[in-house]
């Protein structure tokens, strides 16, 4: 795939977003500003013509695409736009900094969990599924940095969704990802499809 050139309308609006995020989250991370976050982004992403899907293409096949559009120079607040398609999966994971993803195009269902165990071993975890979400157009996500999620892409179109995360995901040597089947968690690699 040729190299991807962010259109600089798009760079100028999304600083500008993320620099307004800045200022919302020195009020502290806590539930009540993700959700100021959230709206902001709501915003961002509702803007006519920002984020063209020609210029933001899927992958082949069943995975996805993470492109880079903006990050302050020591790493916090990188926003990416998404591009999975049918078909791509995750394990529950945490993130290890705070997430808010909103949707643009396409439906991405989350399963939500949480850890019944004491969080002391991660040889033997309890997870226990919480709750569903579908993150599409107006029904965006929001999660703290331990909450845990898996994502599942059924929508036949490819996915469009905008991820704000409070560290850029090649800097996280500390999230996890958890197996339901052996109750183990480990280390959760970053997605190797950044550009
Ligand atoms: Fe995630």
């Amino acid at each position: 795939m040729p190299n991807v050139i962010i259109p600089p309308q798009t760079k100028d609006a999304s600083r500008d977003s993320v620099d307004r995020v800045k200022q919302i989250m020195m009020a502290g991370l806590s539930r009540d500003t993700l959700k100021l976050v959230t709206d902001e982004l709501a915003a961002l992403a509702a803007i006519k013509g920002l984020f063209p899907r020609n210029v933001f293409l899927p992958p082949e096949g069943p995975t996805n695409i993470l492109y880079e559009i903006v990050s302050d120079p020591d790493g916090q607040n990188t926003l990416y736009v998404s591009s999975a398609n049918k078909g791509k999966e995750t394990p529950p994971h945490n993130h290890a900094t705070w997430a808010v993803i909103v949707g643009i195009a396409g439906d991405e269902l989350n399963r939500i969990y949480r850890r019944a165990d004491d969080g002391s071993s991660n040889d033997t975890v309890d997870l226990v599924l919480d709750r569903e979400h579908v993150v599409r157009a107006g029904s965006p996500i929001a999660l703290m940095p331990d909450d845990i999620h898996s994502i599942h892409v059924h929508s036949e179109e490819a996915t469009l969704h905008l991820h704000l995360y409070g560290r850029r995901l090649s800097d996280l040597k500390d999230r996890l990802q958890f197996d339901l089947t052996t109750r183990k968690a480990k280390w959760f690699p970053p997605n190797p499809n950044i550009r």
